[in-house]
């Protein structure tokens, strides 16, 4: 769920006003509307190019995981129902426990969780954060090192979004004339973003976190990180906090994550946009116009989400002022301010969680962007490494970065020096999706393209400045704009990768934008409430990579799955078939267990929720091409249009069910698993967040987890069958 309380949510809005089309303008004028209307489309250009898939894929060596090419034959647990309970509820034959719920102690020195917005602000820099989101866990070793097979210690890694101000304070932010007045709130919200390493114990069959680990740490917004890559030390990274250009302090916003061969955690930073200050009536006069189309791509504006720059008085080291992102000091370079703060955010970084002294990444290479989360392909020895990587907004792209160097195991346990090899030395791109069910993978290479001093409206200067503004030099490659792209999930079986399109609405795709690989528009019928047009209910497309090498710069591929009310229009909605068993709205996670091979989908949603909570399926897929094309006649009421697209066989009962519903007003977000495949770790991220508090009464709008008139705490819990056995099949 976006926070209903942001307006504007930033990742529901445009900022990208690249010309970018998708391939199906191109098709429009080949096609007259009597053919895109007609009813067969048998087009001989339609025929899937997918239909030539490799089949000599080899399987992922991934060290330590559970065998390769392992699949699911089965799912092996009856369908629960949709709910709209204040409770998680699960298959029959499964339980789970509450293990790391907001403000729970990670050290013996903090006490208990009070839970009442008075819990002392410095606590909080050990205490889990809020919003709990993207997540790994590391098997530990006796020695105290990474080892992959344990399952029953290890360190779990997760990231805490952002906060529900509402439940984190007294009564919600303290803010006066628009500026916060309560700097113990400000530190308070300081710590609770960020990310938590615990370490995680099972013992007769009953898992805990393990409160005073040597290994449990907070990173958050004020974290000392490196930077690193071909933005350090560049002008574009000069602050008064380090006027070399090569750290920064803090992450923000980290929303999903991803893993390394050689052990250690990537945190991907989504929206910090949003929360820096800048007053674009006072500042654009002082910027250029590279500045200025910079801060437009990027949507740099406003008082910040939070109003952290609005503190005063300010400490000595810019505390509060370091969040101001406009042009106050006389400096040519922006040695004296934070003019340039906002390029050290938006980045990939890289924790090493065995050392918890370590000073983490940002791994600029990988590009600057609204970051979901970086999915790791297969690993095989003497192939490059590679990652996938979603933009989240509205008409944004996919990414995918390749490492110049190949993979050598014998960095399996070479720390952040191993990601000095594989992180800062690779070749970025970006996906466009075309009409005949093929794909390019197009390099972001200063130079090359368009990607040139003479591109406009941003020319670019260097490489830097082409990881820097990624997304502008993806608009100057011709890339396609997504419905929001989410996670990505690498089926272990055969490398094939799945990327989450959560939802669209009318503005952002309206009728005459549908592409191939988001052909959808409707009106989504509610129970209550208004209807919503566009792509709300979301989908999930896929693709194989040419020859079946993920570094390849070509792929083939459909959409695997439509959301969608199992009630709503077979032919034009509900393509996928689903059914009560299975249906479900704007898929956000997305997620292979090596072990069993079952993909799980994870749901943000806020378009079915007049019928139930968000939730968790399970899925066992097929392969990109068991389907076929297909024509796709949408309306928006006044006229209808026909878009060719590739869609993946129908799963069935079979082989998509839903697998848990969360409590009230929760998203699902992260998923991890112990490497049996025997515990499947879940984030609840912000029950109760769209029902504003009755303090008074202690009316909140969920009281999950602790229950009775709580106040509900994003959570983690762990999933269990009651014989012991592996999830989900
Ligand atoms: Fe933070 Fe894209 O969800
Ligand atoms: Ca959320
Ligand atoms: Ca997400
Ligand atoms: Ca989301």
């Amino acid at each position: 769920m976006t926070d209903s309380r942001l307006s504007p949510s930033r990742d529901d809005e445009s900022t990208n006003t690249s010309g970018n089309t998708s391939f199906d303008a191109v098709l429009h004028a080949r096609l007259s509307r009597r053919q895109l209307l007609g009813s067969a489309l048998g087009a001989a250009a339609l025929t899937l190019a997918g239909a030539g898939l490799p089949n000599a894929f080899a399987a992922p060596a991934v060290p330590g995981a559970a065998a390769p090419g392992r699949r699911a034959a089965r799912l092996g647990f009856a369908p629960v129902a949709k709910s709209l309970e204040d409770a998680v509820v699960l298959p029959d034959g499964y339980r789970y426990s509450v293990l790391f719920r907001l403000g729970d102690p990670l050290a013996a020195s903090i006490g208990e969780y009070l839970n009442n917005g008075e819990d002392d602000p410095a606590s909080f820099a050990l205490r889990a954060g809020d919003h709990h989101d993207g997540m790994h866990y590391f098997g530990l070793g006796a020695n105290g090192r990474h080892h992959r097979d344990e399952s029953r210690r290890g360190l779990l890694c997760m990231n805490h979004e952002a906060i529900t101000p509402e439940y984190l304070h007294a009564r919600g932010q303290t803010v006066a004339d628009g500026v916060r007045t309560d700097a113990g709130e400000v530190l308070r919200e300081f710590y609770a973003h960020g990310v938590a390493i615990v370490e995680t114990i099972e013992a007769g069959g009953k898992w805990r976190y393990e409160r005073d680990s040597r290994f449990n740490r907070r990173i958050h917004t004020l974290t000392d990180m490196a930077l690193a890559g071909p933005a350090t030390k560049t002008r574009y990274m000069v602050t008064k906090y380090a006027p070399d250009g090569s750290r920064t302090r803090g992450t923000v916003n980290n929303c999903a994550s991803g893993h390394t061969p050689w052990g250690t955690y990537l945190t991907c930073e989504e929206n910090w946009a949003s929360y820096f200050r800048r007053i674009a009536a006072v500042d654009d006069p002082r910027r250029s116009a590279k500045e200025l189309a910079a801060f437009a791509r990027y949507g740099v504006r406003g008082n910040g989400r939070e109003r952290w720059a609005t503190v005063t008085p300010d400490t000595p080291d810019d505390l509060y002022g370091r969040w101001n992102a406009m042009k106050l000091g006389a400096s040519d370079d922006g040695n004296d301010d934070y003019r340039n703060a906002t390029n050290t955010y938006g980045w990939v970084v890289e924790i090493d969680p065995f050392a918890p002294a370590s000073t983490p990444k940002k791994r600029t290479a990988l590009g600057r962007f609204a970051h979901e989360g970086a999915w790791l392909g297969p690993v095989q020895s003497g192939a490059p490494l590679v990652w996938y990587m979603g933009c989240d907004s509205r008409d944004e792209y996919l990414y995918k970065y390749v490492s110049n160097l190949p993979w050598n195991p014998v960095d399996a346990d070479g720390g952040l020096a191993a990601g000095d090899k594989y992180l800062d030395d690779g070749r970025l791109y970006v996906a466009r999706f075309d009409a005949d069910g093929s794909g390019k993978w197009i390099e972001l290479r200063f130079g090359v393209g368009n990607v040139t001093r003479a591109n406009a409206p941003y020319p670019f200067a260097d490489q830097a400045d082409v990881v820097v503004h990624a997304q502008l030099a993806a608009d100057a490659a011709g890339a396609t704009k997504m419905d929001r792209p989410e996670w990505a999930a690498v089926n272990p079986k055969n490398g094939e990768v799945y990327v989450s399109l959560t939802k669209a609405n009318a503005s952002s795709r309206p009728l005459a934008e549908l592409d191939a690989a988001n052909p959808r528009f409707y009106n989504d019928r509610k129970t209550t409430g208004q209807d919503r047009q566009g792509n709300p209910n979301g989908h999930v497309v896929r693709f194989a990579e040419a020859g079946g090498d993920a570094g390849a710069t070509s792929f083939t591929w459909d959409v695997f799955l439509f959301g969608a009310r199992a009630s709503a229009d077979a032919r034009a909605v509900n393509i996928s078939g689903l059914t009560d068993a299975n249906d479900f709205s704007s898929p956000d996670g997305l997620w292979f267990s090596p072990a069993t091979g079952v993909l799980w989908i994870g749901t943000d949603d806020r378009a079915y929720t007049d019928v139930t909570n968000c939730m968790l399926l399970a899925a066992v897929p097929g392969s990109v091409g068991d389907g076929g094309p297909r024509t796709i006649v949408s309306s928006d009421g006044v006229s209808s249009r026909a878009v060719n697209t590739y869609v993946g066989a129908q799963l069935g009962e079979e082989n998509l069910r839903r697998f848990l519903v969360g409590p009230k007003e929760c998203e699902i977000t992260g998923l991890a698993e112990t490497p049996d495949g025997r515990a499947l770790f879940i984030n609840i991220q912000h029950p109760g967040e769209a029902t504003r508090p009755a303090y008074a009464t202690a009316r909140f709008g969920s009281h999950w987890p602790d229950g009775g008139r709580a106040r509900p705490r994003s959570a983690t819990i762990v999933i269990t069958r009651e014989d012991g056995g592996e999830i989900g099949i």
